[in-house]
């Protein structure tokens, strides 16, 4: 890949922009401990549901690494039980990339379904 911006931000925002793509963990269950009401609708408690985490920033027309925000999803969940493996989950994955992609200075650094720029 071409070297601009910085290889690391880069690096870095393409795991962001491949779990906002594609998140890993479509939906998450809950069963509410108390009344609440959720987007104006009223849920009982102990009544189920279902959070979609899949469809947070969802844009599958495009692809690019470089999007400035490809962390506002929410791929490792949010507030108290955000995942404690998020950093190492990260790091897992740029270090496989990082080999996978060794020697492979052309590729695109985005892609709409239009074809890659
Ligand atoms: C790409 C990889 C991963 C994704 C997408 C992911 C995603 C998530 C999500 C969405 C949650 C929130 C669950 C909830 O709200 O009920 C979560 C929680 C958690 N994750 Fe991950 N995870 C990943 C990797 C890891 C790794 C590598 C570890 C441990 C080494 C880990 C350990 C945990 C634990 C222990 C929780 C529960 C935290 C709590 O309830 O307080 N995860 N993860």
């Amino acid at each position: 890949m071409a070297d601009t911006p910085a290889s690391s931000t880069r690096d870095a925002n393409l795991i962001e922009e491949s779990l906002r793509f594609d998140n890993p963990v479509a939906a998450l269950r809950r069963t509410d401990a108390c009344p609440t009401s959720i987007s104006r609708i009223e849920v009982e408690a102990s009544q189920p549901t279902m959070a979609r985490h899949g469809t947070s920033n969802r844009d599958v027309e495009s692809f690019d690494i470089l999007r400035s925000n490809a962390t506002t999803d929410a791929a490792f969940g949010v507030g108290s039980h955000f995942c404690i493996g998020a950093a190492l989950a990260r790091q897992d994955s740029l270090s496989g990339f990082q080999v996978m992609f060794e020697g492979m200075d052309d590729l695109p650094l985005s892609f709409t379904n239009k074809g890659a720029s």
